[in-house]
């Protein structure tokens, strides 16, 4: 049918709107369009283009999927393409779907494999006689980019599978993602630095996995789900079905999504979606479906695909945990380093199953870059996160009566001037008796600290009251004056100063932690109380000692130095210590720096250098654990002559592999970051 000016100019526009949108997503990584926006764009598109035929150009984003290949890493062209899926959003699209391929299979009856639809990044790794040859994204399906040496660097990937068994040369398919407790975290890490937030796990597993550093890959806490046999050649045949293949790949050690299910009959498969749209809010990663396959390989080639998209296969998505709702205001309210954060107030709206009245906004800046305004109609996501957020404004909702957001020019709590320094995301209130810093200090420090019952509530009525100034005086509490406190009775009152007296002999690196110290998380006061060892060093240390622990950056050190250079911080530590709080870690036989803490070793065969006992007494010498049975927690195992099972182990693991002259580097190195050098 000839199209007529009005769908030829909404294909037009569409195709605009839709290339911006995936600019954004695929090369920058910084979406602006909730996925449940994007699919109906994309949708129209698809009818449009369906219903008109003459308007189908070769470069419409209908005819393409994927982002093309960044030009730093190598190209791979991809033996066979992998394919991307056509979408059902109902039970009468899958019965569409299943009625369509048994139309083509004149009825023959196929049993269906339901897999979650992993919201992550699509990869092909090639295995050439039992060794991980080459890693590659899947770009536009023909052609991703080589990233071989980040997909090492992802421990749940072998780096080899036994040959036995296996075909000699063989491609897996499969998804990276990035846990939802490992996204958390990263997150919180950027938001001290100061650096711009990733906007979902996918985003920060696609960013993470195209880095021209693996180092930083490998700080990632990425994970996989392998879901496809892509091609494989020699060898031993594969079974004749994806369900059987699957669990051969497990066999090899592959790691398979533990939820996929063997279904009998569509009904089954939609039990299947029903159940899961359910279950996937208590899962520690993000799904965004489940993929319905056709299970029987020669059902498969029967069916082929059309285009791009195979015709065995195709997507359920899950209803869309986003909602669109009025944004009435922006509020600020001030963290415990004093960092205003600004909160969207909205207009209560059900978001998969839960009343939203406020969403964070991270800063100033994501503001701005998301062009969100008060009086906007915006798009509210709760996807996995518990804490809601705005997606962005939807545009075409605009009347011109927004109004624009400028962070207060003083603080909202204490009324002091705030500051915000160049290249810094985060505006702050510089003021360190101010009472929200105070209050959020101090919920921090009991918090981290495990002082049970010391919640919001007692916390506030401690600062209201004035029996506490800062986190040093909850050591110097007395069960009268808790008395005096309203809804407290002596039963309570004995726990909470039982509580707090038992929190004195938390680890160092709690106590580091509790400080509430800028751009100093979890992971950093690790770091730190390893390397300093205790409070007395790390409150001496110069931004040249800090700099000296690996992972720790100019901000960071100058922040901790900063910190114990601030009277009121001192007298804070000074008075901690007066009250017996454990200011040193506990001799644990390794006294000064431990570069290798948190690795842990297995040796096994004969070394020339060393006996086994020395090479573990060397490894336990800078801080490293030795291990005698290798499992997936096992850092590298340390291989000298006639190694046996264990080296096999740690092969199909894809535990890292050491002979003694790669051991002898590394502990080298580590002693060099002692100062003590070998
Ligand atoms: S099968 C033709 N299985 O979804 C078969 N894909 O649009 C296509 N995905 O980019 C792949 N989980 O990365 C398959 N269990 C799963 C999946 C899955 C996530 C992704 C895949 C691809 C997209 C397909």
């Amino acid at each position: 049918m000839p199209a007529d000016p009005a769908a030829v100019e909404r294909v037009k526009q569409l195709r605009e709107q839709i290339n911006h949108y995936n600019y954004r997503y695929y090369v920058l990584d910084s979406p602006v369009v909730s996925d449940a926006e994007y699919d109906a764009l994309m949708r129209e598109l698809k009818e449009l283009e369906a219903r008109y035929s003459d308007l189908v150009t070769s470069d419409s984003p209908t005819q393409r999927v994927g982002a093309p290949p960044l030009a730093e890493f190598g190209v791979v062209t991809h033996r066979v393409p992998l394919l991307s899926l056509a979408n059902a959003f109902s039970d009468e699209d899958l019965d569409a779907w299943h009625q369509r391929a048994s139309k083509l299979l004149d009825g023959r009856a196929f049993d269906i494999v339901c897999e979650l639809k992993i919201d992550g990044l699509a990869i092909a790794l090639v295995y050439e006689d039992g060794m991980l040859k080459q890693g590659a994204t899947r770009g536009d399906g023909l052609q991703g980019e080589d990233v071989t040496p980040n997909l090492r660097t992802i421990k749940s990937i072998p780096l080899a599978v036994p040959v036995d068994g296996a075909p000699r040369r063989f491609e897996v398919r499969g998804e990276v993602y990035m846990p939802r407790t490992s996204f958390r975290r990263l997150n919180e890490e950027r938001a001290r630095q100061g650096q711009p937030l990733f906007a979902n796990p996918r985003n920060s597993a696609a960013g993470s996995v195209r880095q021209l550093d693996s180092r930083i890959t490998a700080e990632r806490r990425l994970d996989i789900f392998v879901y496809a046999l892509g091609w494989a050649e020699g060898g031993s045949p594969m079974p004749d079905n994806h369900w059987e293949t699957m669990r051969r790949l497990k066999q090899m050690g592959f790691k398979l999504n533990p939820n996929s299910r063997q279904c009998r009959s569509l009904d089954e498969a939609k039990a299947y979606c029903c159940e899961w749209g359910e279950k996937r809010a208590g899962l520690d990663y993000d799904t965004d479906g489940v993929v319905v396959k056709a299970n029987p390989f020669s059902v498969q080639g029967q069916l082929g695909a059309v285009g791009r998209e195979p015709r065995w296969a195709t997507a359920y998505k899950f209803p869309a945990e986003q909602a669109v709702t009025l944004l009435k205001d922006i509020g600020v309210n001030v963290g415990r380093t004093g960092s205003l954060n600004p909160y969207a107030i909205l207009e209560p709206v059900r978001v998969s199953g839960v009343t939203v009245k406020q969403a964070t906004l991270h800063n100033e800046d994501d503001i701005r870059r998301k062009d969100i305004r008060v009086g906007d109609w915006v798009v509210v996501e709760r996807a996995g996160e518990v804490i809601p957020q705005v997606v962005g404004p939807v545009l075409d909702r605009r009347t011109g009566q927004e109004r624009e957001f400028r962070m207060p020019e003083t603080c909202p709590e204490c009324g002091a001037r705030v500051v915000k320094s160049e290249g810094e995301a985060m505006t702050r209130c510089p003021n360190t008796a101010c009472p929200a810093q105070l209050y959020e200090s101090l919920r921090h420090f009991a918090g981290v600290m495990e002082i049970e019952g010391a919640g919001d509530v007692l916390c506030a009525q401690l600062l209201e009251k004035g029996l506490v100034k800062d986190a040093a005086d909850l050591y110097a509490l007395t069960q009268e004056q808790l008395l005096t406190l309203e809804r407290m009775g002596d039963k309570l009152a004995t726990k909470v100063l039982a509580q707090i007296e038992g929190s004195k002999t938390r680890p160092l690196a709690r106590l580091i932690f509790a400080l509430g110290i800028r751009h100093v998380g979890e992971r950093i006061a690790e770091l730190l109380a390893q390397h300093f060892g205790g409070i007395e060093a790390l409150a001496a240390a110069s931004v040249d000692d800090i700099m000296k622990v690996p992972d720790i950056g100019p901000a960071i050190a100058e922040s901790v130095v900063a910190y114990f250079r601030e009277p009121r911080n001192l007298r804070v530590v000074k008075k901690l210590r007066e009250a017996g709080v454990r200011m040193r870690e506990e001799a644990s036989g390794v006294t000064g720096p431990r570069p290798l803490a948190g690795k842990t070793f297995v040796v096994t065969g004969t070394l020339d250098a060393f006996s086994r006992d020395s090479a573990e007494a060397a490894i336990k010498g800078l801080g490293g654990t030795a291990g005698s049975s290798v499992s997936r927690k096992t850092d590298y195992v340390v291989v000298g002559r006639d190694a046996g099972s264990k080296l096999e182990k740690a092969k199909v693991l894809g535990v890292k592999v050491l002979n003694e002259a790669e051991f002898l580097e590394l502990l080298r190195q580590a002693e060099a970051r002692t100062g003590k050098g070998r």
